[in-house]
């Protein structure tokens, strides 16, 4: 709801308030962002500057009150006494725009130039600034969990603007705060870092051309002692896939001027008369219940107002992949083999990967010609397609439409179709960019996309993208809005078709990308352990049913580490499950774990996919109100380890619930020599006897059901011991290292 009470506006829901006012001078000026007030609240949560500052320049002669430096504000200018960082720069000129009237929308203002909106707002206000020449326009969308900000640009003058920035929001809040942001890089995304603010500005931005692993664009600012259930923290997000900005700085007064839009780093867009300039869309959250509360909100938002509504809450399918297992190396054949093998475990999706076109056999050549490797698969791929659905699974593929290798008819025929600047080419992954600002490139990438999948029977596409780029400041904005047009195009008939979008596993994992696909691969590295950081990180500001996760080889292609099926399994089934290993080499005993991992996760799935996430002590857990689901996760194991307790958060004091472990298998042959303590004959811990019973044989593992009310669970009941070197009981957890435990709570 919005209403406007003597020029303060309140835009609240059941989660927040937002508050600001026009002032005096026709300024907007920020009163609140928090937990729900009340309208009447407006005169008493307003800034007291009093007899203000010293070294203040001021609006009004001898009004210590007008100094826009001291204000909280909506918006700010440029040389006009605001000293802070500005959001908007014409270039080589001040700016001073005042508020000239408002409007109340019914739902959404849509956006002309093609960027992605959030869908299903209630209401929206415009706020109108005009300055000679130029008038503004600041919209504010409600949804039930957050606020979304954009503003408008338009030249109503007679000359050109020269426009070097425009943010999307920019506001002032009070008190000091940290910045929580999240940073990586190929195969290590979404590391947590927390930055003090002070003086000194604190920056996230990217410049690589697209969100980028380095910096997710999503941030948060949290008060002092904030924790993961407690305190006030603010959450930022953009919903974009190109460079983008976000700045917080601490005042003199002790207010943090935060922003977020479109990178500026050489971006220069001239506005002619009567064009405007629209900014992306940003979200704003804001929680009192900690970390948790705000990812809840921020998980709230995306899952109903981000992701294509076809998509919402509709569960995604248990996937294998042929990646991991197969790389360039496959024919027919072999698909077939692994297709029969995947439906045989579970699997409900056959995704074929990179390699299935033109001369593609390795990365340097082919990108470009989607035209099916006869020799590869000599029925095509509407033979493939029907021959996987006839072993009742489905069928995905895999793209690139975004870069083309030199060596690649597409390039041979259409040199002028790559990215280039002034200088040599340089390369990515051995490819180039496609200039996605040609109307021509964008055409041809659509039809021949939107031709294949006609072609077959195609349920899932994989879009890739595994190059940075050379595009910049304003090219690189156009670049993203070219790729929103193609995306647009293909899957806006095709809204049946599951994409999951991909830039080298998370280098584009974004708002924007989420308009159009509703599960992103969130990193190539595939080893729980560091799945257990990655994801976390990704936890704080997208869903878990945006996260591709899958089980992989062990030991692990970029870690080298050895961990466990059962952890492999538990940390994947916290995200959208999927499969990408040679299944050729699995042993009995490990089909029959996956066979059991995936029937647990169909059981389960709609709770691991859309169920109210919480970050634990002990790793992670997911509920739907009546089943939750805890995950307890072990990385190096200490000798002599302690006891140890699973805190359940979110249940009914008084209601009495069944804890149930999930059933693991654990392998024998992991037990080596130690197995002499409990054999009744003397087994050979490198011998043929063990191999083979290794591959048949599994001991069950901390198997327990136990009965215990709600306040017990949310103060913590110790689990079952940890091996300790003591000797072996099958009622404790004889885990090792990367061991985890799967716990299903339910009300009795
Ligand atoms: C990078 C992706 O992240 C991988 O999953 C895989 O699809 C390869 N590209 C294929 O080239």
């Amino acid at each position: 709801m919005i209403i406007e009470e003597n020029a303060v506006f309140h835009l609240y829901t059941e989660q927040y308030s937002y508050l600001l006012k026009i002032n005096q001078y026709g300024i907007p000026e920020h009163l609140y962002f928090g937990p729900p007030v009340q309208t009447t609240d407006a005169a008493a949560l307003s800034l007291r500057p009093g007899l203000g500052w010293g070294s203040s320049v001021l609006l009004e002669k001898g009004d210590p009150a007008s100094c826009l430096d001291a204000m909280a504000l909506e918006w700010s200018g440029s040389g006009r006494g605001d000293y802070r960082e500005a959001p908007l720069e014409l270039l080589g000129q001040s700016t001073d725009f005042r508020f000239t009237g408002s409007r109340i929308i019914e739902g959404s203002e849509p956006m002309a130039c093609g960027l992605p909106q959030a869908h299903g707002g209630s209401q929206t206000l415009e706020l109108t600034l005009a300055q000679p020449g130029a008038r503004l326009k600041l919209y504010y969308t409600v949804f039930p969990t957050a606020l979304v900000r954009r503003a408008v640009l338009e030249n109503v003058g007679d000359a050109p603007i020269r426009l070097g920035k425009c943010m999307s929001f920019c506001l002032d809040l009070p008190g000091s705060s940290t910045m929580t942001s999240f940073h990586g890089g190929w195969i290590t995304e979404m590391g947590r870092r927390d930055t003090p603010v002070q003086e000194a500005k604190v920056v996230c931005e990217s410049r690589t051309g697209a969100s980028s692993h380095r910096n997710n664009p999503g941030f948060l600012l949290s008060a002092p002692g904030a924790n993961e259930e407690w305190g006030r923290v603010y959450g930022f997000n953009l919903i974009y896939s190109g460079n983008h900005y976000a700045s917080a700085q601490r005042s003199l007064q002790g207010l943090t001027r935060v922003m977020q839009g479109v990178n500026p780093a050489e971006f220069c867009r001239e506005l002619t008369p009567g064009d405007c300039f629209e900014t992306p869309e940003a979200v704003l959250c804001v929680s009192d219940g900690g970390f948790g509360g705000l990812s809840q909100a921020m998980h709230r938002f995306v899952m109903e107002h981000i992701v294509p509504p076809y998509w919402k809450n509709r569960p995604r399918p248990v996937l294998f992949n042929s990646w991991e297992g197969c790389m360039f190396d496959f024919n027919q054949r072999r698909l077939l083999e692994l297709a029969g093998k995947a439906k045989n475990l579970g699997c409900e999706l056959f995704v074929l990967d990179d390699g299935w076109f033109g001369s593609r056999n390795d990365d340097h050549a082919g990108l470009g010609d989607y035209t099916v490797n006869r020799k590869k698969l000599p029925g095509g791929l509407t033979g493939l397609a029907r021959k996987i659905r006839e072993l009742g699974i489905d069928f995905g593929l895999w793209f690139e439409p975004e870069s083309v290798n030199e060596d690649s008819d597409l390039f041979r025929a259409h040199p002028d179709w790559a990215l280039t600047d002034d200088f040599s080419p340089v390369y990515g992954r051995n490819q180039l960019l496609l200039d996605l600002t040609k109307q021509e490139v964008r055409d041809h990438i659509v039809e021949n996309v939107s031709n294949i999948l006609d072609s077959a029977e195609i349920s899932y596409v994989k879009w890739d993208m595994n190059r940075h780029s050379i595009a910049l400041g304003s090219k690189a904005h156009d670049f993203i809005l070219g790729l929103y047009e193609v995306l647009r195009r293909i899957f806006a008939p095709r809204p049946q078709i599951l994409l999951e979008t991909c830039s080298s596993g998370g280098n584009r994992f974004d708002l924007g990308m989420l308009c159009f696909g509703p599960q992103v691969w969130a990193s190539d590295n595939t080893d729980p352990i560091e799945r257990l950081r990655i994801q976390n990180g990704y936890s704080y500001l997208y869903p878990q049913s945006t996260m591709g996760a899958h089980v992989s080889a062990a030991p692990h292609a970029q870690t080298l580490r050895a961990t466990p099926l059962s952890t492999r399994g538990n940390v994947a089934f916290f995200g959208c499950l999927g499969y990408e290993l040679d299944l050729k080499h699995l042993l009995p005993v490990e089909v029959r774990e996956i066979q059991a991992q995936i029937e647990f996760y169909k059981a389960y799935r709609e709770i691991f996919q859309f169920g109210r996430f919480a970050r634990t002590e002990t790793g992670w857990q997911v509920s739907d109100g009546e089943t939750t689901l805890v995950g307890v996760f072990h990385t190096l194991t200490h000798a002599a380890p302690g006891y140890e307790w699973l805190r359940v958060r979110g249940l009914e004091n008084r209601t009495r619930y069944q804890v149930a472990s999930l059933s693991q298998a654990l392998r024998i042959g992991q037990f080596g020599s130690l197995l002499k303590h409990v054999a009744p004959v003397s087994i050979d811990p490198n011998g043929q006897l063990l191999r083979i019973a290794d591959r048949h044989v599994t001991l069950p593992e901390g198997e327990e059901v136990l009965t215990v009310s709600g306040g017990a669970l949310e103060s913590g009941i110790p689990l079952p011991p940890l091996f300790r070197g003591t000797g072996y009981d099958k009622g404790q957890r004889n885990q090792g290292d990367f061991g985890s435990s799967l716990y299903i709570i339910t009300e009795c």
